[in-house]
Parts: structure tokens; C-alpha cells; sequence
């Protein structure tokens, strides 16, 4: 195998390594937090630096035209208004503004492997869950879901696109068609989604993600967008005058529109085939079952291990010993459809054939 990575642009792989601090050990770990770029964490200590000369928000209304852009690319990317797109501190927070909020039945379909703190977070605002009908592979099953939706009505739907657990992409823009044509309200975690997969053409109600994911922004900041109307004016007014970090913002601004000028087409098409190429690179690592189709469009891929190799142990180690970082999966992450910790591997664009083969390489001295 070729040591340079096989990428359909690759300029976008050299200005994606080239932007940031030259990388420690082996980063398979974006869906966990990506490695931000020299131009974010600049910018955000910039501001901070700013803040001090200058006043917090002095430097605060200096930065508006920063984060608005923030907004707009976030807007461009998920179909909605720059007006429309909320910076939160991250999705979990996003949901839970959402579903507090929320002023109708609290009723609500999703999938049956929905990310396991949304389902707190449904279960804490008092939701009644049903799960939307899937195949084998817990794929959103669109033939069935308009007859499923339309036998038991819920509020809500709920789709998380790309889950914590599975690189599975789920068909989000076939689900909003579906919810559009029976009425009902498209809420979609996107935390996985978003600078992943595409995420324009969905016609959701609702979206939010993370900075720190495949954005590759800052840690500790995320955005919700909502359609006019659908978050009351009370919640609007608490978001625009709530204390943030604006540092951050700045930091998550600057990252977005690293994302819009490296184009985000480019990006999810060298995802993908980073996907692919991590699948056949670790299909039978050591008795590892990689659990996803190798064609699955997302650079997410879950390793399901051989009877008596504890996934817990093996993340500890490749850090300590190979200084290769990934995800343990504990089966809180999709608590009804997983059943079994699994060791997820997600590379961003910048990954190598050599860093995949060290990777296999450490997996089977491991098991
Ligand atoms: C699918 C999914 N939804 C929500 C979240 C929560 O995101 P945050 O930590 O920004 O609240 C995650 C985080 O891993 C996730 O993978």
C-alpha cells in the first residue's frame, strides 16, 4: 500500500495537516474531537487578548460581524437563516433548550438507536418515546416510516443522522419529505452530521451540532437552528443575553469557514472514501468485526471486538503504549440497539495508509 493518503483532492489533505500543530502519535478520534487549526485557536486568543485591552464587550461588539458569518456558514450548510442559527455549548445543550421549550404533546418518534443522553434528555422533559421502523442494519426503514407515522401520530420526529455508535448515515432528507407530507415537526441531531455528511437538503424544523467534531471548532460550544416560531420568545431572549464564551465563538467561526472555503462537497467526498479505506484496512484486524457496510458514506467505523478483549482496556493502551487515540463505545451510547462496548476508529481527511497500518498493526498486538 501507498504511505500517501488516496484522496479525490489533494490539496485539501495537504492544507488540512498544513493548518494545524503537527499531530502527536496517530488522531483517529474526530468524532469524539477533532485537532483544531493554528487559525482558530489564534483567533480565539486573539479575542481574549482583545477583551483585556479593550473591555469584554467592547471587544464583544468588535467580534458581531465574525460571528455572524459563524451563523451564515452554518445557515448555508443546514438550510436555514443566518437568524436562525443559535450559538449553544454544544448538542446536548441544544436539545435540551429544544424539548424544554417544546409546547405541544410530548410525544416523539426517533430511531430505535438513538444517541443514549438524547434519550435522557427526552425521557427528563417527559416524552413519550416510540421508535421509527428500521432494517438489519438499524437504518431508517422509508418505505415503512410514513405508514408507522401515520398509525400513531407522534408530536415530534427525532433523527439523529449520523449516530455515536455506527458510522450508519441515516436518510435524513427521505425522512424529511415523509414528515413534511404528514405535518409533523423534523428535529435532527446533526452533532455527527454536520461537515459530514450533507446536510442542506434535509427541510428539518430543526438541527444542531458541535463545534469540536467534524467542524474541528473549539471545545465547549455547539449551535441550534429553529425555524421562526418554533422556540418561544423567552428562550430567544435568554440565548441572546446568556454569558458565553466569545473567544470560543470566535475560534468556531474562524473553523467554519475553513470548512466553506476547503468546500464542503470536497470534505464529505474525502470522508467517505477515508471511511472505505479504514474499513478494508481493518476488515479482519485480529478477530476485530468492523460493523459497517465498506462503501457507508462517513469516516466513522465501529470494530466490534473477539470474544474476551475488553474495547476499555485496548483505547488505554493504544494511547499509553502507541499513542494512537480512539473512542471506547460502552453501550450507553445507543443503549436499545447496541449489545456489546465496541472501539470506534474516526479519522478526519489528513489520514494516511501508514497511519491505518500502524493502527492494525498495534490493534493486533493488543488482542
Ligand atoms: C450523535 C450525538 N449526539 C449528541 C452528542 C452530544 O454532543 P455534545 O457533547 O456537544 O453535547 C454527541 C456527542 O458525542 C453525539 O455523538
Amino acid at each position: 500500500m501507498a504511505s500517501r493518503p488516496t484522496s479525490t483532492e489533494p490539496t485539501l489533505v495537504q492544507t488540512w495537516r498544513a493548518a494545524r500543530p503537527p499531530v502527536a502519535g496517530v488522531h483517529l478520534d474526530s468524532a469524539a474531537c477533532s485537532r483544531q487549526s493554528l487559525a482558530a485557536i489564534e483567533a480565539a486568543a486573539a479575542h481574549a487578548r482583545h477583551e483585556a485591552e479593550v473591555g469584554g464587550y467592547v471587544a464583544a461588539e468588535a467580534a458581531a460581524p465574525v460571528l455572524d458569518a459563524g451563523r451564515a456558514a452554518v445557515g448555508a450548510l443546514t438550510g436555514f437563516a443566518l437568524t436562525d442559527v443559535n450559538f449553544t455549548t454544544g448538542s446536548n445543550h441544544a436539545l435540551d433548550i429544544l424539548l424544554g421549550d417544546w409546547r405541544g404533546e410530548r410525544t416523539l418518534a426517533c430511531l430505535p438507536g438513538e444517541y443514549g443522553p438524547n434519550l435522557l434528555i427526552m425521557a427528563r422533559h417527559g416524552f413519550d418515546v416510540r421508535a421509527l421502523p428500521v432494517d438489519g442494519s438499524g437504518r431508517l426503514d422509508v418505505g415503512a416510516v410514513a405508514a408507522a407515522l401515520a398509525a400513531d401520530p407522534p408530536a415530534l420526529v427525532h433523527l439523529t443522522t449520523l449516530g455515536s455508535h455506527k458510522g450508519i448515515v441515516q436518510p435524513a432528507a427521505a425522512l424529511g419529505a415523509v414528515c413534511r407530507a404528514a405535518g409533523l415537526p423534523l428535529v435532527v441531531d446533526a452533532a455527527q452530521a454536520f461537515a459530514h455528511v450533507d446536510c442542506a437538503d434535509v427541510g428539518a424544523d430543526a438541527m444542531y451540532s458541535s463545534s469540536r467534531k467534524w467542524t474541528a471548532g473549539p471545545r465547549g460550544l455547539g449551535w441550534l437552528a429553529a425555524r421562526p416560531g418554533l422556540l418561544s420568545e423567552g428562550v430567544l431572549a435568554r440565548m441572546a443575553h446568556a454569558e458565553v464564551n466569545v473567544a470560543a465563538q470566535v475560534g468556531l467561526s474562524i473553523a467554519l469557514g475553513e470548512h466553506v472555503e476547503a468546500g464542503p462537497a470536497h470534505v464529505r467526498a474525502r470522508l467517505a472514501e477515508v471511511g472505505a479505506t479504514t474499513r478494508v484496512a481493518l476488515s479482519d484486524v485480529a478477530g476485530w468485526q468492523v460493523v459497517e457496510p465498506i462503501e457507508e458514506p462517513s469516516a466513522i467505523t465501529t470494530l466490534i471486538p473477539p470474544d474476551g478483549v475488553d474495547p476499555q482496556a485496548v483505547r488505554a493502551r493504544l494511547i499509553a503504549e502507541h499513542r494512537i487515540v480512539t473512542t471506547y463505545a460502552g453501550v450507553e451510547r445507543a443503549p436499545k440497539e447496541m449489545t456489546g462496548p465496541a472501539l470506534r476508529v474516526s479519522p478526519h481527511v489528513d489520514v494516511t495508509t501508514d497511519d491505518l497500518e500502524v493502527f492494525a498493526a498495534a490493534l493486533t498486538a493488543l488482542s
